[in-house]
């Protein structure tokens, strides 16, 4: 008899933004008059960088020619965009990282979803609480975790983020083999300080553990003085992974293009207590599962970092706060506390009221879709997370249905 993964039965029935995605389909069907304005899921609207574009039609150019044709590339990554990688998003911040230790992908999502393999199931995780839903899920796919009582998994270290702490989590008070960190975070737009990640990467070092280091969304920093990577601490390269992704920075959520940084100095350990390169580990992993990313797609990823194509990944990006900064001024005058939005393109807003049913007020009374922060976890209840990845005259008429809304 074939037998299921049971841990699968411990997951919440949906997915969030699945879930989320049937009430809006739900909704549409009983209100079709009025459509949907979707600030929900962070999805980009604005179209591709005309640098990628120009990269990807040539790239395509070049497959219709024998002698231009690409069949499998290396899983890894071509060459070409791991060196521009390293160059302009590490070596030009003073982060030490070589081509050799980025794996393109096709995503952020899969990256965190599938790290937790190469680790021993008996690792004991740590997990920001409120934070984007896959790494809480693939743990508990994976069969770290016991039931879910009252929102919380047996077995797991909820690190609290909370309007006290600033969304920025203390060290768990019991050790930990494993930690989830997401800046600027996601869902709440919270950004860290390099005092305060040198903070964890020691606590790293002192345990022995490892840090998986979500930085998504870094292209929307816009504060000089935070660290973009957490390889621009002193001793990370020895206690981190760190996961990129094209998808807000250029638009490629459609396209798909991410990469992860595996640096060769990580080790983790054997039972015996043997140290072992979590390098050849990802690596070996990499290739039995995974193909590559196209190459005309790795083209234009690698166009974003021509002069045109960062010239126009900053507008692009100028773009999408101009709408962070609306929203988070047109909720804050009326009266709720908001954080995100300036370094970030979300914008996480306390509603003081269960978030669920605020997502489902906004739904009916102003057609407009955020994300209930209870979504991201039991420290999200109360909370909102508003996106700005929509066009300016979308988010002006949503900002004045949901004005409408709550003064009604
Ligand atoms: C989000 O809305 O949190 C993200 O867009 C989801 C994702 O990147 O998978």
């Amino acid at each position: 008899m074939i037998r299921i993964n049971e841990n699968y039965l411990k997951l919440q029935a949906s997915y969030l933004f699945a879930d989320i995605a049937r009430r809006v389909a739900a909704h549409q069907k009983a209100q079709p008059d009025r459509p949907v304005i979707r600030l929900g899921i962070g999805d980009v609207t604005r179209a591709l960088p005309e640098a990628c574009i120009t990269a990807f039609h040539q790239a395509i150019d070049e497959m219709a020619t024998d002698a231009g044709f690409r069949g499998y590339g290396p899983e890894q990554g071509y060459g070409f965009l791991r060196e521009a990688i390293a160059q302009n998003d590490f070596r030009s911040r003073g982060a030490h990282i070589h081509a050799d230790e980025i794996f393109v992908s096709d995503g952020a999502k899969c990256d965190t979803g599938n790290i937790q393999e190469i680790f021993d199931s008996a690792s004991r995780i740590a997990i920001p609480d409120p934070v984007y839903p896959v790494y809480l899920d693939t743990n508990v796919m994976a069969g770290r975790t016991g039931k879910c009582r009252n929102g919380r998994y047996d077995g797991i270290t909820y690190l609290d983020g909370n309007a006290q702490n600033g969304f920025i989590p203390e060290l768990p008070e019991v050790p930990v083999d494993l930690i989830y960190l997401c800046f600027p975070n996601n869902p709440t737009g919270a950004t860290i300080t390099a005092q305060q990640l040198k903070v964890w990467v020691d606590y790293a070092a002192a345990n022995r553990s490892i840090i998986l280091y979500d930085a998504a969304y870094e292209a929307f920093i816009r504060d000089d003085g935070l660290p973009h990577s957490i390889y621009e601490i002193e001793g990370a390269r020895q206690v981190a992974i760190e996961f990129r992704s094209f998808s807000k920075t250029a638009g490629f959520t459609g396209t798909r293009c991410a990469y992860t940084v595996v640096p060769k100095s990580l080790m983790a350990f054997t039972a015996s207590g043997e140290p072992h390169s979590v390098h050849s580990l990802w690596s070996r992993r990499h290739s039995t599962k995974f193909n590559g990313v196209s190459y005309p797609v790795q083209r234009a990823a690698q166009a974003v970092y021509s002069d045109a194509g960062k010239r126009q990944v900053a507008d692009l990006i100028d773009y999408y706060m101009t709408n962070a900064d609306r929203i988070r001024r047109a909720l804050q005058a009326l009266g709720y506390p908001c954080i995100g939005g300036e370094n970030s393109p979300y914008i996480w807003v306390s509603t003081g009221k269960d978030s669920w049913a605020f997502f489902d007020m906004l739904l009916q009374k102003a057609g407009v879709v955020c994300t209930p922060g209870a979504g991201f976890g039991t420290c999200g209840e109360g909370y909102i997370r508003i996106s700005a990845f929509n066009s300016h005259e979308n988010v002006a008429t949503a900002m004045d249905r949901i004005r409408q809304a709550l003064e009604s």
